[in-house]
């Protein structure tokens, strides 16, 4: 029975996009797991409704809670004899962090100190820390190892890779299991609407402008939700403590590439694209070696073009989801940010 029980695995950030996914990736297989999310702006409980109704509910309990709250964390760590953590809370996106730096040192860096040690006290199988390519910053040529020098570029890549380095000395000082994953610009359903896709593709719906920042030649390393949660999952399991692991796909295209596909999908015309001013120190381009991971086994299975197609066509299909979103908080952000680069009138937000 106890046995049974370590092997609940604590999910942080499970009602966000990609913890979610990984969520019901979990139950499906009949495991069982602890969600731990604090449901801020881009938390939605919506996104494990179907877990929930489902015939896998009773593999799935959800708190809602801050993982700094170290209280919460030491209760559930007993009541739910916790076997693994799987850390995917986090302030997520890096326009916010340029408006406010704050909730991302609270959350990024501090939140995984009370995990850590929570984890230290009690003891785990695996602490699967979620990190992120952007700590490696811009590269001009060639594709990042897990070796390579570290050199966040804006306050969200800075926390997280100072989250990581945190679990990490837990690994070498005190010998917690820690994996580390970093992978690239994941997409799929459910990711809230202030990243690059959901954003172009629900304007572009409504026939708004799509503020494409500077001369859209950016390049960004495009992952499925789904590849990205198997590469999780199959490192919780093979993964070895103390290593990092570059997670992609290898689909490196430029934003004005992703903003034509958006559209052509659409059937909208390109005259919805605004170039706006840059976002302040943009990475140019990422991009990643995953040749460690797939040393091990794992693979993508989704192919850039069938993947942004299926997730234009959800967002398309899926109004219900994301038109209360951009009807709430979203409208005051999206005034902040695009506001002044898109000549909007305070208080209005352009067209609805
Ligand atoms: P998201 O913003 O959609 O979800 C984050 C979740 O964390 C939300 O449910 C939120 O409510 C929760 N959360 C935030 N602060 C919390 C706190 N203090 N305590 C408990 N819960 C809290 O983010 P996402 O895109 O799903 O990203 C998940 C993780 O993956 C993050 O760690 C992110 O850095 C990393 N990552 C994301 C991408 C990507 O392209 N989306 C790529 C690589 C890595
Ligand atoms: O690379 C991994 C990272 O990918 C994750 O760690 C982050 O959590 C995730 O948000 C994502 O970061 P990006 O900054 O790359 O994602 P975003 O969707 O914000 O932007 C993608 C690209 O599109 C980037 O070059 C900026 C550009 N962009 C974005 C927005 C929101 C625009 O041109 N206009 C926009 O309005």
């Amino acid at each position: 029975m106890a046995k049974r029980r370590k092997k609940t695995i604590l999910v942080t950030g499970g009602a966000g996009f990609i913890g979610s996914h990984f969520v019901r990736m979990l139950v499906r297989e009949g495991k069982r797991a602890v969600v731990l999310d604090k449901l801020t702006y881009a938390g939605n409980p919506e996104n494990l409704a179907d877990v929930r109704r489902g015939r896998f509910s009773r593999l799935m309990s959800f708190y809602q809670g801050d993982i700094c709250n170290a209280e919460i964390v030491e209760h559930i760590f007993r009541k739910e004899c916790i076997g693994a953590v799987v850390n995917f809370a986090a302030e997520s996106h890096v326009d916010r962090s340029l408006l406010s730096a704050a909730p991302f040192i609270d959350t990024d860096v501090r939140g995984v100190y009370v995990l850590m040690e929570a984890a230290r006290r009690h003891g785990l199988e695996r602490f699967v820390q979620i990190s992120t390519d952007e700590v490696y910053g811009s590269i001009a040529e060639g594709s990042f190892k897990e070796t390579d020098v570290l050199n966040p570029r804006n306050p969200y890549s800075a926390s997280k890779a100072g989250g990581e380095r945190l679990a990490y000395s837990y690994w070498a000082s005190y010998g917690v299991p820690v994996v580390i994953t970093r992978a690239c610009n994941t997409y799929g359903p459910n990711q809230y609407p202030e990243k690059v896709l959901p954003l172009f593709t629900t304007n572009a719906i409504d026939g708004e402008p799509l503020p494409l920042y500077g001369d859209g030649g950016q390049v960004r390393d495009w992952l499925h939700v789904s590849d990205h949660c198997r590469a999780i999952l199959f490192l919780m399991e093979d993964g070895e403590a103390g290593e990092v692991y570059n997670v992609s796909a290898g689909y490196e295209r430029t934003n004005l590439e992703l903003t034509r596909l958006i559209l052509a999908e659409l059937g909208k015309p390109e005259s919805l694209i605004r170039h706006v001013e840059d976002r302040p120190g943009h990475d140019r381009r990422y991009s990643l070696d995953s040749s460690r991971i797939r040393a091990l086994g794992w693979r993508p299975k989704v192919s850039w073009q069938t993947g942004i197609r299926r997730t234009v066509r959800w967002y398309a299909r899926n109004e219900s989801w994301w038109r209360p979103i951009k009807s709430g908080e979203f409208r005051e952000y999206y005034l902040r940010q695009y506001g002044g680069r898109l000549g909007l009138a305070q208080g209005r937000g352009g067209k609805r």
